[in-house]
């Protein structure tokens, strides 16, 4: 395509019905964890079969609200149970690897919470296992699997957009300072980027693939982890991306991609279910995707899991949507503008 499209491509979501049913495990029952099993079994045919905890009156009393048949007391007995198809992993970035690696070696496929470990050896120690074992793995980049980023995939693969020059996207929200919480405190991974740097820097990877050079400055709270920071990444195309992140402030959360033939502006947050406008350079009227589900922010959960369902049955062990080494990339670039803010990596 070479031209502004008169209508925009379908969107090519994995249907959150009427697929491969599996029986997840949920490792660490906290907020996402709550907002997962939430959408999972409000909107969806998936289904939890246990849940662990630490503690296992967390577990009891999370298995009651959701009406999942099983509770354990500890991360090791869940992986072990046969009935389990597939572990979500819902702790902290810092127990990331840990759980993966427990749950792959005992022949789990695994959905890992975003980022997948707090470096990139992390990333691609979990990548090697889960390779070496045969089973699926992802990092849970949901963003990826909503309806309004497939019709933008479906628009970069087209050629829409022309040479693509720049991409922007950012994520900041105000977070409550609690040194010990899991934002603020090294030793659970904290930091924006590793939270929410980490949309900002995938989007960058989906538009333009991994960068050539990465240029960081940033702040660094008084906990020794970035609050808030700025990246110009290059490419060897000589586009360049324009991310960034923040605890420390309230941004729009919108993601571009400009290019010679059009842009497309995505609604904020642009993490999660929305909208986005899509310019043609010289053309008189904009086309405009909404999402038609009314889902609302992490509803959009559901889409990652009804897609790993279905990659799961259909026998792969990454998803081309979002394979493992495009998490490590990611992880990587992370782990540059972390080097130049004088982060440890
Ligand atoms: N996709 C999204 O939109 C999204 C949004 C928010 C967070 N996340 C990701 O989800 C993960 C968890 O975030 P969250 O906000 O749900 O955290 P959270 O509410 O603090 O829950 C994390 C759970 O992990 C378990 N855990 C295991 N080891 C722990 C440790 N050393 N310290 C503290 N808790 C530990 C705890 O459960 P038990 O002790 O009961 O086992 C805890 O409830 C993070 O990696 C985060 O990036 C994703």
């Amino acid at each position: 395509m070479n031209s502004f499209p008169r209508h925009l491509p379908s969107s090519t979501e994995t249907p959150l019905r009427g697929g491969a049913v599996l029986r997840w495990g949920v490792l660490a029952p906290g907020q996402i964890a709550f907002d997962f099993v939430t959408t999972l079994h409000r909107n969806t045919d998936q289904r939890v079969h246990a849940v662990a905890s630490r503690s296992i009156e967390r577990a009891e009393t999370f298995a009651r609200e959701f009406e999942i048949p099983r509770a354990y007391g500890d991360y090791e007995r869940l992986v072990a149970d046969p009935d389990i198809d597939v572990v979500y992993i819902a702790a902290p970035h810092s127990e990331h690897r840990r759980l993966a690696l427990l749950a792959i070696a005992a022949g789990k496929h695994v959905l890992v919470e975003k980022p997948i470990g707090v470096n990139a050896g992390e990333a691609r120690d979990i990548a090697e296992a889960a390779r070496a074992a045969g089973v699926f793995a992802m990092e849970a980049m949901w963003s990826r699997f909503l309806p309004q980023t497939t019709v933008i995939a479906t628009l970069l693969e087209d050629g829409a957009f022309g040479d693509v020059g720049i991409v922007t996207a950012d994520f900041g929200g105000v977070f409550e300072f609690d040194p010990l919480g899991r934002a603020f405190n090294p030793k659970l991974g904290g930091g924006a980027l590793l939270d929410l740097g980490v949309y900002s820097i995938w989007f960058a990877n989906f538009a333009l693939g991994a960068p050539s050079s990465v240029t960081a400055t940033g702040t660094v709270t008084s906990t020794g982890v970035d609050g808030q920071s700025a990246l110009v990444l290059g490419t060897e195309s000589g586009a360049q991306a324009l991310v960034s992140s923040s605890m420390l402030a309230a941004t729009p959360v919108t993601a571009s991609i400009s290019g010679s033939l059009a842009r497309v502006e995505i609604d904020g947050p642009f993490v999660s279910p929305g909208g986005f406008t899509l310019h043609g350079v010289g053309a008189s009227e904009p086309l405009r995707f909404d999402d038609a589900t009314g889902f609302r922010w992490r509803d959009g959960l559901a889409w990652q899991a009804t897609a790993v369902a279905n990659h799961i049955a259909d026998g792969l062990t990454e998803s081309p949507l979002h394979p493992l080494d495009r998490t490590i990339e990611v992880l990587a670039t992370i782990d540059e503008a972390r080097r130049q803010l004088g982060l440890p990596a």
